[in-house]
C-alpha cells in the first residue's frame, strides 16, 4: 500500500473540511472523496457505485454514511456497503494521521 499525503496537519484538514463535509480529492488519478463526520475522517470513491454521480457532492449523516445528492442510495464509510442493498459496494481507503500530515493509503 502507498500513503499519499493529503494534508500538512490535522488542523489543516479540520479547516478544509469541517465536520459533516466532503471534499473531492484526485490521488493518482482517481477521484475520491474525502469526509469529516463525528467518528472521524475517511475516504471513499467519489463515483456513486448506482450511476455514477459524484459522492463529494452529497451528504454524510449520524450513521456514519455518505449519501448520493442523485437517488439517496447511503453507503457507509467504513464498510462501503448500501445500506438496502440496491448497489454495488463503494470502495474505501484508509485514513490515517500522523505527526507529519494526514494520508490516504491505496494500493497502487
Ligand atoms: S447515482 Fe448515486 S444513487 Fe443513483
Amino acid at each position: 500500500m502507498n500513503w499519499y499525503k493529503i494534508f500538512e496537519s490535522e488542523k489543516d484538514a479540520n479547516r478544509e473540511v469541517p465536520e459533516r463535509s466532503i471534499m473531492r480529492l484526485k490521488i493518482k488519478g482517481k477521484a475520491i472523496s474525502f469526509a469529516h463526520t463525528k467518528h472521524g475522517y475517511f475516504a471513499v470513491d467519489d463515483e456513486c457505485p448506482h450511476l455514477g454521480e459524484s459522492l463529494s457532492k452529497g451528504t454524510v449523516n449520524y450513521l456514519n454514511e455518505i449519501i448520493c445528492p442523485w437517488h439517496s442510495h447511503r453507503f457507509h464509510m467504513q464498510s462501503g456497503t448500501e445500506c438496502k442493498g440496491r448497489s454495488g459496494d463503494l470502495k474505501t481507503y484508509k485514513v490515517e494521521i500522523k505527526e507529519d500530515g494526514v494520508f490516504i493509503g491505496m494500493d497502487d
